[in-house]
């Protein structure tokens, strides 16, 4: 049996932001919840997580999603902070250990961990690194055992010159944790209560204590300053273009791609440059993605082309369209096959059926469009009132000339025509050309003013 406990209570001063630490975001998702994301791959019995800094932030943002919440009021040291999660665990089976803001750790790095404490022993996460500066020490006796873990600031200059760190995150059984957590002092430099302080106890009953250490050398890797944010986040970025590389994805640029949640790719899907994926984004084979996009929570259907500059946004896309440049795209539209939206158009809440056509400047609003429609640059459908939204329905066929305002609520016929600057206010009957008149006029002999 597996239980977690989240380390999540800390300030995290060094960030400067009123935004409690472990819910500053990395690739579109809080610290916290790339943590849990690890911690769930071990499908674990519970999960505690301690909170204290913005603890009402945290348990507001996980609401109903199963966590388990350990309060510490004041952060006392991480030993401390373990200890406010044992009335919420099971004496049996292993705790794991993890912290808030180490967000990039691996669920297979943490199956390891795991798998040493079970049989029963403390096993620590330890790394080689070039500079441990600011990490505790991993201190071995002669025979290579682990005799304790010192801290950077209780750290002798001979213990400061070790390399092996401890990286914060342990596993052990959860009596034995609990047992040593209650002989946790306070009497070091920073006068906190220590988790690293159950090595020394373990030894000294002669408890097996264990080492391993992560799979890849960047996933331990904690965040204190905006800084090392922005470091993990080009890290997890670089992991994203990877495995879109890998899956046959062309990528412009690799250095030149965010993914902020899932993007999902057919074959031979090609993405230029300063592209921004957010939410939940699927392309279908042959998709072609200009410079500067962002897509969020959009599907582009196969032998899509979406132009640079483009922003789609919950917004579904057919087979063999062309989209942009300059297009927007916003919540609750739905494009068919075949359908061509042109620069500075933007449709809302609207379907437009196969093969329908707004090349330039246009407003499509709340609007149900039909088959091989056109429309004209400068159209806009009127569909506030300044109090409701009223929908246009526009019919297969239908040609809409250049400037024409669809005042809705209004229906325009199949296979009807509008002429140019048209204000459509009745609905418009099927098959036949409708303009509303407005009469040229020279006035001859006008002379313009003079400055
Ligand atoms: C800790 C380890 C150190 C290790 C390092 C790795 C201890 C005593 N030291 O040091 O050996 O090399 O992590 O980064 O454990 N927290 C609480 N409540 C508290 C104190 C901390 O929830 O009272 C949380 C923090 O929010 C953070 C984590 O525990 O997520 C680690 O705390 P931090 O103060 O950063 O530990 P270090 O001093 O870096
Ligand atoms: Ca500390």
């Amino acid at each position: 049996m597996l239980q977690v406990v989240i380390l999540a209570a800390g300030q995290g001063k060094r960030m400067r932001s009123a935004l409690p630490k472990v819910l500053q975001p990395l690739g579109g998702r809080t610290m916290l919840h790339h943590v849990i994301g690890a911690a769930q791959a071990l499908a674990p019995q519970r999960i505690v997580v301690v909170v204290g800094h913005g603890a009402q932030a945290v348990r507001q943002r996980f609401a109903n999603s199963g966590l388990v919440w350990a309060a510490q009021a004041q952060q006392l040291g991480t030993g401390h902070a373990v200890q406010q999660a044992l009335p919420a665990l099971s004496p049996d089976g292993v705790v794991l250990v993890l912290y808030g803001d180490v967000p990039r750790i691996r669920a297979e790095t943490l199956r390891t961990l795991v798998d040493e404490a079970a049989p029963g022993a403390l096993a620590l996460l330890t790394q080689e690194v070039e500079d441990a500066t600011g990490y505790g020490r991993i201190v071995r006796d002669t025979a290579g055992g682990v005799a304790a873990i010192v801290e950077d600031r209780d750290a002798t200059d001979a213990q400061k010159a070790l390399r092996e760190i401890n990286t914060g995150m342990l596993a052990a059984p959860a009596r034995k944790l609990s047992g040593w957590l209650a002989a946790v002092s306070n009497a070091n430099a920073q006068g906190e209560y220590y988790l690293t302080d159950i090595v020394s106890a373990a030894v000294a009953e002669g408890y097996p204590v264990a080492t391993c250490h992560p799979h890849t050398e960047t996933e331990c890797l904690g965040v204190n300053s905006k800084l090392e944010l922005a470091r993990l986040e080009r890290l997890l970025q670089m992991d994203h273009a990877k495995a879109l590389l890998d899956a046959g994805v062309t990528l412009a640029d690799p250095a030149r791609l965010d993914v902020r949640g899932e993007l999902s790719c057919g074959r031979d899907v090609s993405i230029d440059v300063n592209c921004l994926f957010e939410g939940r984004v699927v392309l279908g084979d042959g998709v072609r993605i200009g410079a500067n996009c962002i897509l969020k929570d959009a599907t582009v259907g196969a032998g899509t082309e979406v132009l640079p500059f483009s922003l789609i946004e919950e917004a579904s896309i057919g087979e063999r369209a062309r989209i942009g440049p300059y297009a927007r795209i916003r919540p609750g539209t739905t494009l068919a096959n075949e359908v061509h939206i042109g620069n500075f158009v933007e449709v809302k809440a609207s379907q437009l059926g196969e093969a329908s056509k707004a090349n330039h400047l246009a407003y499509i609003g709340d609007s149900q469009v039909g088959a091989r429609v056109n429309i004209g640059a400068g159209t806009i459908t009127c569909n506030y009132d300044g109090a409701h939204k009223h929908r246009t329905v526009i019919e297969d066929d239908v040609h809409i000339g250049s400037d024409v305002q669809l005042v809705a609520p209004v229906t325009v016929g199949r296979g009807a025509t509008v002429g140019a600057g048209a204000t459509i206010t009745k609905d418009v009957p099927p098959g036949e050309l409708t303009v509303t008149e407005k009469k040229q006029v020279t006035r001859a002999g006008w002379k313009r003013p003079k400055k």
